[in-house]
């Protein structure tokens, strides 16, 4: 059995460290034989991966569509090949997408050649979106492009706060997130240590506390309903203020960066996932970066 895994770019060696039984590599697609692993800095994950020959664009063509209905092509190598059997699929059209918006329901094939008769196909991958890239209407107005893997995030989890409930956000300066989140939520109280900038903290709902987030008390802030952190610092210390939070309020909601420096160990990240119900992501939005998240 073999299984496609696309790492973000840049973030190859992340993958090529974590993957074992590695059988083929076509740009950022790397192929292993064996049951699915659990790598951690994966974008997209093509199972049950097929390696198939053919004879000419028709009968790639053919044979895909009997793999599957809707596909995306990884374009690498024999492009324009490629391009010629692409044209005869049905095919995944990348599209800017608002925030928010439901995730697209229809299974989604990928596939890539390896030369002029030999292709690799999954009929089925691990996102709803062509290669794990999610593309959405930007905004000018807030003060850096970190809101998009926040609603990243939130559209993959397919949950966001509602306009009654309370979110507590640290690490929020610039405040890019306090921006998204004000849209969504009733009150954002939103700390850091550095100010968030002044057309934010003036938002209506949004409350600024310029303080260490680590020293705030749970039992403060009983009427929180979610819990936001993209604050820069070790995932270990994140994690054990994450459980002093849950043991006060185990209904809270968290959506969280674990920032990753170097080369380290990933143990953590098993760590977090020992919250049940919790589940971890790289977003395409992400840099060394992951995504934890809790969702009740
Ligand atoms: C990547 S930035 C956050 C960007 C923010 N999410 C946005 O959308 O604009 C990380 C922030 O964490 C803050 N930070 C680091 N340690 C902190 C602490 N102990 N308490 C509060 N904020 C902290 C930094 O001041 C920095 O502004």
């Amino acid at each position: 059995m073999l299984t496609g895994y696309m790492a973000p770019e840049g973030l190859e060696h992340l993958i090529e460290k974590q993957l074992t039984n590695i059988v083929d590599k076509i740009g950022r697609l790397f192929i292993a034989e064996g049951p699915t692993q659990n790598i951690l800095f994966v974008q997209n994950i093509w199972y049950d991966l097929k390696k198939i020959e053919f004879t000419s664009i028709g009968d790639a063509a053919k044979q895909l569509k009997t793999l599957g209905k809707l596909w995306s092509l990884y374009p690498v190598l024999s492009v324009r090949r490629a391009s010629l059997i692409a044209d005869k699929l049905s095919y995944f059209k990348s599209k800017l997408i608002p925030f928010p918006s439901s995730l697209p329901t229809s299974p989604l094939g990928a596939w890539t050649l390896k030369n002029e008769n030999i292709l690799y196909a999954s009929a089925k991958t691990s996102s709803p979106f062509a290669q794990g890239e999610v593309y959405f209407q930007e905004s000018k107005e807030p003060p850096s492009r970190a809101y998009l893997k926040l609603w990243e995030a939130l559209t993959l989890l397919e949950t966001r706060p509602s306009l009654n409930q309370v979110c507590l956000e640290i690490g929020a300066c610039p405040g890019s997130w306090t921006w998204a989140l004000q849209k969504m939520a009733k009150k954002v109280i939103a700390v850091d240590r550095a100010p968030i900038v002044d057309s934010i903290s003036n938002l209506d709902g949004v409350v600024f506390l310029k303080k260490d987030a680590f020293s705030l008390l749970p039992e403060d802030y009983k009427d929180v309903d979610w819990v936001f952190s993209d604050v820069i610092c070790y995932p270990e210390k994140l994690l054990e203020w994450v459980l002093k939070w849950l043991q006060v309020n185990p209904k809270l909601n968290f959506v969280c960066t674990l920032k990753f420096q170097g080369s380290c160990d990933y143990r953590i990240v098993e760590e977090f996932l020992k919250i049940p119900n919790s589940k971890i992501f790289h977003l395409f939005n992400n840099k060394h970066e992951l995504t934890w998240a809790l969702v009740h």
